[in-house]
């Protein structure tokens, strides 16, 4: 018998896969389908199929060209699957022309005729695209403007007067106006991603994610270290359990902040520390701990007092059964380290976690410890934005911010700004 065997992603399954299967299928008697995973298409910059897994692999079935489907989950496993399945033939389209010689080792490569003038990018781009607008722009518009390149179903456009060149608008602007922006921008039916805070008082942070709701509109909560897999691993191994209780989450991020001029800090104190970094550090307190802290005490260093600069931050939260703090300056540095302490053992993600595509898993016993690499392309902000086009199309607000995660950031901003804080000299 001979066994062939090929790979795929088969996202939005078409007819030149449909023929490259079946002309994979002729060459031998037993046909095995690799599909790749979607952890390992992220890893290969295939950030946005349109299907899970299981929908391509379920449309695969359904093709009944197949007769057997594994997955594919890492790279080299192409060598594994031969020898371990007893492959003849290793078979793939011919736009992989010359890729997969090393194979040859192991097993006859061939290359088959690609169907031109048809491919699953073409159909994705054939979908109407979603355009995204920026206004404002803290640093994060260009990096946010660039990274929309990366996403195949999104295109950057100028928003127009009122917003009628776009589908969405990214929130770049001064945290004091968020509220006003988003509110003018959702009543325009348009969806919006917005800089963390979404808003400068918990209560519009959350009539505005209520009004969203409302009206069919995804409001996104722009944290993009929430969109990194691997923060997002850490934050499920964490609440799993496997280190016991999480008895205390520490989470510092410090920047160096040059001269204070107007370029860099506007008259409200935008750009200060607590909203440029603090939502970001809170990120992992509140979805580790939850919202509903018991006491906190903000103690804050100036370095700027008439433009409430806070240069150095430090918040405490006490909470029924753990504690937090986070400790966050742009004129102060510090490792920028996250540690979650459980009581079998703890995490700790090495700085800058905000961008964390790695972490370890440690216990008294260093043989049990565990590391975890997963790949961080373009810092979390593609991801995030593939997220919030998803969330778009099945008008589902499934995004890994939770509403209350962002109305208790907005909280604690707001305590900031009406000047709940012990200062420190
Ligand atoms: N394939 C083909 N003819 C096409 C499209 C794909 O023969 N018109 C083959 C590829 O060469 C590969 C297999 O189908 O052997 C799976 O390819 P995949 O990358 O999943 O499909 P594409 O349509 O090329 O996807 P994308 O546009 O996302 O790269």
């Amino acid at each position: 018998m001979t066994k062939v065997i090929t790979y795929g992603t088969f996202d939005l399954l078409h007819y030149g896969h449909i023929q490259l299967l079946k002309r994979a299928k002729a060459l031998g008697d037993y046909l095995i389908v690799g599909v790749t995973s979607d952890d390992y298409d992220k890893t290969r910059g295939k950030i946005n199929n349109q299907q899970t897994l299981m929908e391509r692999i379920a449309a695969l079935k359904q093709a009944d060209i197949a007769d057997e489907i594994i997955v594919e989950e890492y790279e080299g496993q192409k060598i594994d699957d031969i020898k371990r399945y007893n492959v003849d033939i290793f078979t793939i389209g011919s736009d992989w022309e010359g890729k997969f010689d090393y194979l040859n080792e192991y097993c006859k490569v061939i290359y088959l005729p690609r169907t031109v003038g048809i491919s699953s990018s073409d159909i994705r781009a054939e979908k109407h695209k979603l355009s995204i607008g920026i206004i404002g722009n803290p640093g994060g518009g260009p990096k946010f403007a660039n990274e929309i390149s990366y996403v195949n179903g999104a295109e950057l456009k100028d928003c127009g007067e009122g917003f009628e060149n776009v589908d969405a608008v990214y929130v770049a602007t001064i945290p004091s106006n968020h509220y006003q922006d988003i509110k003018n921008a959702l009543a325009k039916g348009k969806h919006v991603i917005c800089e963390s805070p979404i808003a400068t008082k918990k209560s519009q942070c959350e009539e505005l994610l209520r009004f969203a709701e409302e009206n069919d509109l995804i409001l996104a909560d722009a944290i993009k270290t929430a969109y990194s897999t691997a923060f997002s691993r850490l934050v499920v191994l964490a609440k799993s359990g496997r280190i016991g209780d999480i008895i205390s989450v520490d989470a510092t991020c410090t920047s160096m902040q040059g001269k204070l001029d107007e370029k860099n800090v506007d008259l409200s104190g935008v750009f200060n520390t607590i909203s440029s970094w603090g939502p970001i550090a809170m990120l992992p307190v509140f979805q580790l701990l939850g919202t509903d802290y018991r006491q906190k005490t903000i103690v804050t260093r100036f370095l700027d007092r008439d433009l409430l600069f806070d240069g150095f931050t430090k918040i405490d939260f006490i909470y029924d059964k753990a504690v937090a703090s986070i400790k966050v300056a742009k004129a102060a540095k510090s490792e920028g380290e996250l540690v979650i302490t459980g009581t079998k053992g703890y995490i700790y993600v090495p700085a800058p976690w905000w961008k964390t595509d790695y972490f370890e898993v440690r216990f008294e016993d260093q043989t049990e410890n565990k590391r975890f690499f997963y790949q961080l392309d373009g810092e979390g902000i593609r991801y995030e934005i593939v997220a919030f086009i998803k969330a778009i199309e099945r008008n589902k607000n499934d995004l890994n911010i939770s509403a209350q995660v962002s109305a208790a950031i907005s909280g604690v901003i707001e305590d900031f700004y009406r000047g709940d804080y012990i200062e420190i000299q």
